[in-house]
């Protein structure tokens, strides 16, 4: 007497779709990125609200990651480099400061790089800021958001 039965194709087929149907949309979440480079957008926010910064002016967009062994880096581009005198982000519980990656002098831009691990978690960050010819400083805390959507 056969007691297994082979699981009809019909059914199996029917568990796929369902697998798919229920699987999360973008195809580029977090956790799945492979070894590559991406680009991805991403906002500025405020530290107490969900709205956007000052310094998202100065942060273009997109960022460019870079995923090696799973772990992934952002890099992004700050303008006018001279006036933000530091940026720092929250890693591993520690504020720590965005390694520069490159210097353009002439158009006053610099690229930094900063751990990011998970694209759907608010990052935490500081800016010091220095204007000398109005005599502007500020120390702020700021929060990066990525679209994990955007990713691409
Ligand atoms: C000429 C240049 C700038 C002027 C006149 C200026 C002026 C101001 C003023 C009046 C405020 C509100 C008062 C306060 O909270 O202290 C402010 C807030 C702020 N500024 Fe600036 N700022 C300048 C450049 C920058 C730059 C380059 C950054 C960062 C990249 C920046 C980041 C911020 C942040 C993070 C806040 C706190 C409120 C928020 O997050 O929007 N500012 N700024």
């Amino acid at each position: 007497m056969k007691v297994i039965r082979s699981t009809s194709p019909v059914l199996l087929f029917l568990s796929f779709v369902l697998l798919f149907a229920l699987a999360p949309v973008s195809s580029a979440s977090a956790a799945g990125l492979a070894d590559g480079q991406y680009s991805a957008q991403y906002v500025v926010w405020k530290a107490d609200s969900d709205s956007t910064s000052t310094a998202n002016t100065y942060f273009e967009k997109p960022a460019k990651l870079v995923v090696k062994d799973g772990k992934i880096k952002a890099q992004v581009t700050l303008t006018n480099s001279s006036w933000i005198t530091s940026f720092k982000t929250l890693d591993q519980g520690v504020y720590k400061d965005a390694k520069v990656i490159s210097t353009n002098t002439a158009a006053n831009k610099r690229t930094v790089e900063f751990n990011v691990n998970s694209l759907t978690e608010v990052i935490p960050a500081k800016v010091s800021v220095t204007v000398p010819a109005i005599g502007y400083t500020g120390n702020y805390d700021i929060r990066l958001k990525f679209d994990a959507a955007s990713v691409q």
